[in-house]
């Protein structure tokens, strides 16, 4: 079986200022300094990108962004492309995430879109796909992330398909201090790897990450990372704090 590194991303939303941002990772840095059984990844806002460029320089931290445009560049008021995310130095792009999906009606097919342009710019997109609480409880959640696979996904090379990782973030678990119990998210993490043996064949779905994000603590991580299937994760309020960001990935 292959052996996949661990990852942990901090997705920070719509939290902190250039400057707070840079005092974090003078913060954090020295915390994970010999973290290197894992990938490390901070994705601030758009407006914090450059801050923590410059702070985590000489460090084992990358950088994300929180979403990109398909274009690469145009009238598109608001938006941000590939290639001005790789020029901030990013490596990774969070495409898909549900607050995008819910809040601001991104479809299957724009994050298919946003993987493919992500990919042609070199960057590697981590898709997020998960069930709300009400698709749960109608047991609609295997259809719901069948369909978020093949959509965000589907013709993928397998060349493109192996730059790529998945999130698995359950809705009803995003910020409500409700952690999926490892089972729980263990059976939604086999199930997309299923769909990725599937569409690409074993030796992908082997290699594939995928993150849990919903609720990650640091007293949580250790039972989520004890799973099969579960290689990291995707953290939003436990990743504002250099101490509780570096418990999590520190977790062993
Ligand atoms: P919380 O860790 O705050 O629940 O957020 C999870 C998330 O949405 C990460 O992308």
């Amino acid at each position: 079986m292959a052996t996949r590194r661990p990852f942990f991303a901090g997705n920070w939303k719509m939290f902190k200022t250039g400057g707070q941002a840079a005092e974090f990772v003078r913060d954090f840095a020295p915390l994970v300094k010999n973290s290197d059984h894992c990938d490390i990844v901070l994705a601030p806002p758009f407006t914090a990108l450059e801050a923590v460029r410059t702070a985590m320089e000489g460090t084992n931290i990358e950088l994300a962004a929180q979403n990109v445009h398909w274009e690469k560049e145009g009238a598109e008021t608001g938006e941000v492309s590939g290639s001005m995310l790789v020029a901030a130095g990013c490596r990774y792009v969070i495409i898909g995430h549900s607050e995008r999906r819910h809040h601001f009606g991104e479809s299957d097919e724009a994050v298919h879109k946003k993987v493919k342009a992500s990919l042609e710019e070199g960057l590697l997109p981590i898709v997020c796909v998960g069930e709300t609480l009400s698709e749960r409880e109608s047991d609609e959640t295997q259809k719901i992330l069948e369909r978020q696979f093949n959509g965000g996904l589907a013709g993928l090379t397998p060349s493109e398909f192996s730059r790529i990782i998945i999130a698995y973030e359950p809705v009803w678990a995003i910020g409500t201090g409700k952690t999926a119990t490892p089972e729980t998210a263990e059976e939604a993490h086999a199930l997309l790897r299923g769909l990725t043996r599937k569409a690409q064949g074993e030796p992908m779905a082997e290699r594939l990450r995928i993150l849990y994000g919903g609720s990650v603590k640091p007293d949580s991580v250790s039972g989520l990372m004890a799973q099969v299937d579960i290689d990291g994760a995707l953290v939003g309020g436990a990743s504002l704090k250099p101490d509780s960001f570096a418990a999590i990935v520190n977790h062993r």
